[in-house]
């Protein structure tokens, strides 16, 4: 154990922030931390949106699927997937790599990237003491999102993050048993009895746990949410600005 993988172990997702803004030193600082992180052929295919405007802020959250707390304090940064820069740039080269840039690959590249450096930014901040929040709930409302932050062709919103100083925290929430996600030499297909045996932890974790108390187990909120955020639009919204079409 060190104190990093301290601040790791004690990640939990805050929902609610006290008013005081980060500073811009605090941001720079942040996003210096993301950029940081590893990046595939190193592309750094990715943009960080933030979102100081609180009439903005509060559109988003209305989009993102009115998750009010987004604009209730903490700063709001919406990490894109982005070739655009690379595109421009192989156009001045006269060299062509609209057949890569438009293939699947290159959004997986895009948020791989995107990805990293945001949980680069996460861990900074939640060493300097700072709550944060993912919000995927930007896919949910990407077209009217894309449409207010003037996202151009091949950059696509993946999600946000806020960070503040947390008004109140949840308890950390149980993970699935180690040996449900590592698996040895070989795919383990047969993980049923370990799933159960962890919805009977979640169930406690949810019923006992400080801050709202809730009736519910792993399975069923998991399966829930792809019940509840099936994103259809996706494809169409990704072909239409130059993705994933092959
Ligand atoms: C990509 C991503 C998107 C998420 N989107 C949302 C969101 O829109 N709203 C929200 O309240 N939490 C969101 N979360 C937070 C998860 O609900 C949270 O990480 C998960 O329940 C585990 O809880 P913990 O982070 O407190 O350990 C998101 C997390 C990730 C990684």
């Amino acid at each position: 154990m060190n104190s990093t993988i301290e601040t790791i172990l004690n990640h939990v997702s805050v929902r609610s922030f006290t008013d005081q803004p980060l500073t811009q030193e605090q941001i720079k600082q942040l996003v210096t931390a993301g950029q940081a992180a590893s990046s595939a052929s190193f592309q750094q295919a990715y943009t960080i949106i933030g979102v100081s405007d609180q009439e903005l802020k509060m559109k988003i959250a209305d989009l993102a699927g009115g998750q009010k707390f987004i604009a209730e304090g903490g700063h709001f940064f919406v990490f894109c997937a982005d070739v655009n820069r690379h595109k421009q740039i192989a156009e001045d080269m006269n060299i062509d790599i609209s057949g890569t840039i438009e293939g699947m690959d290159a959004i997986l590249v895009g948020a791989i990237d995107a990805s990293l450096a945001a949980q680069n930014l996460v861990l900074a901040a939640e060493s300097m003491g700072l709550g944060v929040c993912y919000i995927g709930g930007v896919r949910d409302g990407i077209i009217g999102i894309s449409d207010l932050l003037n996202i151009p062709e091949y950059v696509a919103p993946v999600f946000g993050i806020v960070v503040g100083y947390p008004n109140e925290r949840n308890d950390t929430k149980p993970r699935l048993p180690f040996e449900a996600v590592y698996h040895e030499n070989n795919y383990n297909n047969d993980t049923k009895g370990l799933i159960n045996q962890y919805d009977e932890l979640t169930k406690l974790y949810y019923s006992t746990r400080s801050g709202i108390k809730q009736n519910k187990i792993w399975s069923e909120s998991a399966v829930g949410s792809f019940v509840r955020h099936p994103r259809t639009f996706m494809k169409k919204f990704l072909t239409d600005k130059g993705w994933a079409k092959h």
